[in-house]
């Protein structure tokens, strides 16, 4: 992973998730033309003061971008994309707007949003949010999506151990690969994959898996949570879950390299954020 020079492309084989300290255009403009199954996509977009009724915009991630600039490296992605790919993005409802202005630029034109029911609200300005929005871009030949618009999947609570800013549920991960279909043969990438969980349905359906993020904590984190073994029945499976435990990315971590600052900006959380 450290060696993905321009013109190198990222692959990996099936059930060996690639991850990469890198920012993800880098990563993205690798892949090459029509492999993307579905991209999924959790961005780390400006988000609102929790008293934010002026509009202010507070960039609590140091990386944070706006969503024209998320729209761009999304292009990249769907430019990558299957003919049947679709991409699965999230956003909380004040970059809804933007979100949606975004995945039509990125070339989407069929966008629609999903909801997530996190079950518990989160921080708001004024109004406490209870749901954030998955937009679901469609390409002419893109693959149907089973369930319904509404994902109801408790979102992880405050007092989680370890727990990376913004992280969202490994079951959000699990149910929106069941709803796309995922499954071997697929490619699966996030580009800002932090600690790895909306990759992990991913993973468990045996796809090919890549995830970016420039934080070296996320990369870690992803790494940990996408290689544990999936042992159903331990008394029946202690060989492979010993086999499948040991660190074996072929995305190694960029060792050595100092975390970028915002490897560590979620460790203070402000108090007036946004929840997300
Ligand atoms: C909203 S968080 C993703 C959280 C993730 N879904 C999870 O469950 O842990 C957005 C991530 O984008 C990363 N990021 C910011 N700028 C980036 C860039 N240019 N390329 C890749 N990742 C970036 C941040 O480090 C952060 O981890």
């Amino acid at each position: 992973m450290a060696n993905l020079a321009p013109g190198t492309r990222a692959n990996s084989p099936a059930g060996r998730p690639q991850l990469y300290k890198l920012p993800a255009d880098q990563v993205l403009r690798t892949l090459p033309a029509r492999s993307i199954s579905l991209m999924i996509a959790d961005p780390p977009y400006s988000t609102v003061d929790r008293k934010g009724g002026s509009g202010n915009l507070r960039r609590w991630f140091s990386g944070s971008m706006d969503w024209p600039q998320i729209g761009r490296i999304l292009a990249l992605g769907r430019a990558r994309m299957r003919p049947d790919g679709l991409a699965l993005v999230m956003t909380n409802s004040a970059g809804l707007d933007g979100a949606l202005a975004a995945m039509r630029a990125a070339g989407f034109a069929n966008v629609r949003p999903m909801v997530w029911d996190r079950r518990y609200p989160g921080l708001g300005s004024g109004l406490r949010h209870q749901v954030e929005y998955i937009l679901v871009g469609r390409l002419a030949g893109s693959r149907t999506m089973s369930g319904t618009d509404l994902v109801s999947v408790g979102a992880v609570g405050p007092g989680t151990a370890d727990r990376y800013p913004t992280q969202k549920p490994d079951e959000l991960g699990r149910v929106l690969a069941r709803m796309a279909g995922v499954g071997r043969g697929d490619l699966v990438v996030d580009p800002f994959c932090g600690s790895g969980a909306l990759l992990v349905g991913a993973v468990e359906r045996g796809a090919t898996v890549i995830g970016s993020d420039i934080s070296a904590r996320a990369i870690a984190l992803a790494s940990k949570r996408l290689t544990k073994p999936v042992v159903k029945t331990p008394a029946k499976a202690p060989a492979i879950a010993r086999k499948a435990s040991k660190p074996s990315l072929e995305g190694r971590l960029t060792a050595g390299k100092p975390a970028s600052r915002n490897s560590a900006r979620g460790s203070k959380p402000s108090t007036r954020r946004a929840g997300r």
